[in-house]
């Protein structure tokens, strides 16, 4: 396992489609877990593969929202959960609102309006087909991530003046 380099705005590759995984192999699974690996140690709770390089269809997703019992390590809330070749195939007509982040765009957030529900198919590690309907927060961050394979970011949701002031933001940030 490794930690990967994240690649961050406005470098050319978060706007990239990525390509579908063919097979899920060991070389799949691998990246999975350096994924995994990878997001923890950035303190994130969603990483697609486009972040860190790969342009292929993979997305992890750990919301590591469980209350730990007193004197149970961080680690012990851990739920991890990869996602290949992730399609939406429905969305609610409700909409709710997340005050929205991304490793990709560091420190910088934004609420953003999308469906409350959606229903996704995808497959595991195992190369199996599953699908699920999720709400609240996974929601959020499912449809966050299915964007990044797309070459979508959250800011291309928020009017073009937040936008603005958010990246002018984050160039302030970058030179200290
Ligand atoms: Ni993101």
């Amino acid at each position: 396992m490794a930690i990967l380099p994240i690649v961050e705005v406005p470098d050319a590759r978060l706007r990239e489609t990525a390509e579908p995984v063919a097979e899920v192999n060991d070389a799949v699974r691998a990246t999975v877990a350096d994924m995994f690996e990878t997001m923890y140690d950035a303190h994130g709770i969603g990483l697609a593969a486009v972040q860190v390089g790969i342009m292929q269809r993979i997305v992890v997703i750990d919301l590591q929202e469980r209350e730990l019992e007193e004197g149970e390590p961080r680690e012990a809330a851990r739920d991890p959960r990869a996602f290949i070749n992730p399609e939406l195939s429905w969305l609610s007509e409700e909409t709710s609102s997340y005050n929205e982040g991304c490793l990709s765009i560091p420190e910088q957030y934004a609420e953003v309006t999308r469906p409350t529900r959606c229903r996704v198919k995808w497959l595991d590690t195992t190369g199996a087909t599953q699908e699920a309907e999720f709400d609240g927060l996974m929601s959020t961050c499912m449809q966050h991530e299915i964007d990044h394979l797309n070459g979508v970011l959250f800011i291309d949701h928020i009017s073009r003046l937040k936008r603005g002031m958010l990246l002018k933001k984050l160039d302030k940030l970058r030179r200290g």
